[in-house]
This record gives structure tokens, sequence and C-alpha cells, in this order.
């Protein structure tokens, strides 16, 4: 796609592109990059174009389409499959329906808003069109399939990453929700589809509150938006490429032992549940403690007030801080 090509230079470039330039490196006419440039500003975007100099791209629209997502993306696969609807149900739904067909891992699905947005716990995730980020992508690991969910700890790293180049305080409330002042702007929900000792894929989907301005009531104590908390809006592909290539290294570390050690003491780091006291809502019998961190499989570490010290194994039981919603 051209347009991808000519946003990708100029992003690149950072500076101004001559004509000439662009038109040597795509190997079309200077006609054919005056009309494409035409077209991106007929979309919202800034370019100015000074004679002598060239191009130079000064402000992007908060378009989610896929030449922006492309043009930003730097990931050596994650995304590299990308399949952008402006409307779909789910897009873990669509996400399990490619890798069904075969596609290949990277397979990033992204929606503009979903209809059937799903949460864990069979809940419903709000999913309005026009301010947030939803998207799955589709992993098919090397390990066994109990290793699977360690996925969901990656993915949390990534994106609380990904949150914190924006200049917030983004922490990890355990597993895997990603909080900023003390509320949450991002869920991750994965799915996998395995034989007892073989995987055959695994989709993690993401939802993350970006450019939202206000909640429905039901969600308005416990959830914010990247906007709401840094004063101003946040591109949304922007944050989409940088999560990818969070995720990339995170994962090439998950990858390399097949748990967690890679990437724990990073995942600690940002770990808001770290030395505080938190219930454990355990089916066997309810008891507090002090989280001590993780283990290298993605397991709270929870010391009891004799002194032992249990791994909290996130399937099994749900676990709530005492004070406030961390
Ligand atoms: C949670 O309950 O915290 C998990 C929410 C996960 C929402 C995302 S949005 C993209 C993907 N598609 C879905 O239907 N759900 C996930």
């Amino acid at each position: 796609m051209r347009k991808t090509e000519i946003l990708t230079l100029l992003r690149e470039s950072g500076g101004y592109l001559s004509g000439q330039e662009l038109c040597g490196r795509l190997g079309v006419s200077r006609t054919a990059v005056w009309k494409i440039i035409n077209q991106l500003k007929e979309e919202g975007y800034e370019i100015e174009a000074v004679p002598n100099r060239g191009y130079r791209l000064t402000a992007s629209p908060d378009l989610l389409g896929e030449s922006e997502i492309r043009s930003r993306l730097r990931t050596r696969w994650a995304g590299k499959n990308l399949i952008f609807r402006q409307t779909t149900g789910s897009t873990n739904a669509d996400a399990k329906a490619e890798a069904e067909k075969g596609a290949p891992e990277g397979t990033l699905v992204v929606a503009e808003r979903q209809e059937a947005g799903r949460g864990r716990r069979g809940r419903q995730w709000y999913s309005p069109e026009g301010s947030n980020l939803y998207f799955t992508l589709l992993t098919r690991p090397s390990c066994e399939p109990d290793q699977a969910c360690m996925l969901t700890l990656v993915m949390a790293l990534a994106v609380a990453e990904a949150v914190k180049e924006q200049g917030l305080e983004a922490g990890i409330k355990w597993p895997n929700d990603i909080v900023v002042s003390g509320k949450k702007v991002c869920g991750i929900l994965t799915e996998m589809s395995a034989e007892p000792d073989f995987i055959h894929y695994v989709v993690i989907g993401t939802g993350i509150n970006v450019n939202q301005e206000a909640f429905p009531e039901e969600i308005a104590a416990t959830a914010t938006s990247l906007c709401r908390e840094k004063g101003s809006r946040v591109s949304r592909a922007g944050l989409l490429a940088a999560v990818m290539g969070r995720f990339e290294s995170a994962y090439a570390r998950f990858l390399e032992s097949r748990d967690l050690s890679g990437i724990r003491k990073d995942y600690e780091g940002l770990l808001l549940n770290k030395d505080k006291p938190v219930r454990v809502l355990d089916p066997k019998g309810e008891y507090e403690g002090i989280a001590e961190g993780i283990n290298e499989r993605g397991e709270l570490l929870v010391r009891r007030r004799d002194g032992t010290t249990e791994c909290v194994y996130a399937g099994e039981v749900s676990i709530r801080g005492i004070y406030g919603y961390v």
C-alpha cells in the first residue's frame, strides 16, 4: 500500500523528504505522490509542503486504520499479519477463527469497535468506537498448555511498559490488570486451543481505555483512561505499536525458559500488590497475607501471618487488596 509506505517514510525521516526522494524510494511518479499526500491530508494528517525542501508530517489524527498502524509498527513478527475491522463482535473470536484457518503467529486483529466485547469471568467489555484500543494477538508458543496462562502476564508487562512511556505511573494489579491512579485502564483475556500435551494456539485479547472521556456509572469508580489521567489525548496506533514492540521482546524472554524468570524482575518492579496486604479468596478458605512478588510460573507469593508462603494460582482464586481497588 503506497499510503502506508509514504506515511512510514515521512515518520522515519522526522523532517522534510523531497518529492523526488519519495518518487525514487517508491518507484512512482510525482503526481502519484502528490495524490497520496492529498488523500492523507483529507484523512486529517497535517503535512507541510515547502518548495525545495519537500514534505514533512507535522500531526497525525487519532485514526485507527491499517496504514496508520502499519506505518508505526517496528516489530519483526507481532502484527505483521494485520487484520483491521471497523466493527466486529469480538477480536478474540476473530483471532480464534483466523487461527483455525491456519493464520500465522503474530496475526493481530484490531477493531475500532466491538459489539460483543468479552471480559473475564463471562463479563462484558464495554467497547465504544473512536477512543480505545481493542486488539487480539495470535501466538503459537512452543510450550506446554499449562504454561500458556503466563502469556497473560507477558502481555500485562508489555502494556504497562508502553503506558509508562506515555509518562503515566502505570502499575500491574496481579495477575493482569493495568492500573493508573488506583483505577483500571486495561484488561486482558487469554484463550487457548490445545490437546492435553500440545498447544494449537493462544489468543491474547487486550482492551485499553485510551481516550475515553466518560464511563458508564457501573464502572466509573474503578475504571479510567490514559487521556483522563494524562490530561491529553494519546495516539492509539502509536500505543499499539509500542505494546507490540514490548511484547515481542518479553515473549522472546518467555520462550527462552518457557517461564517468567526472564521478565520476573521487570514485572515485579511494576507490581502494585508487592509488599501490600492482600486477601486471598480461596474456595478452601479465605486468608490474608502480604504479597511478596511472583514466582517463575507467575503465581503470586503470599506470606501468611504464620510465616508460611503460599503460591496463589490465578485461575484458582481471586484476590482482593484490603485497601482500595489495588
Ligand atoms: C477483563 O475482563 O479484564 C479482560 C478484558 C479483555 C477485553 C479485550 S478487548 C479485545 C479482546 N476482545 C474481547 O472480546 N475481549 C478482549
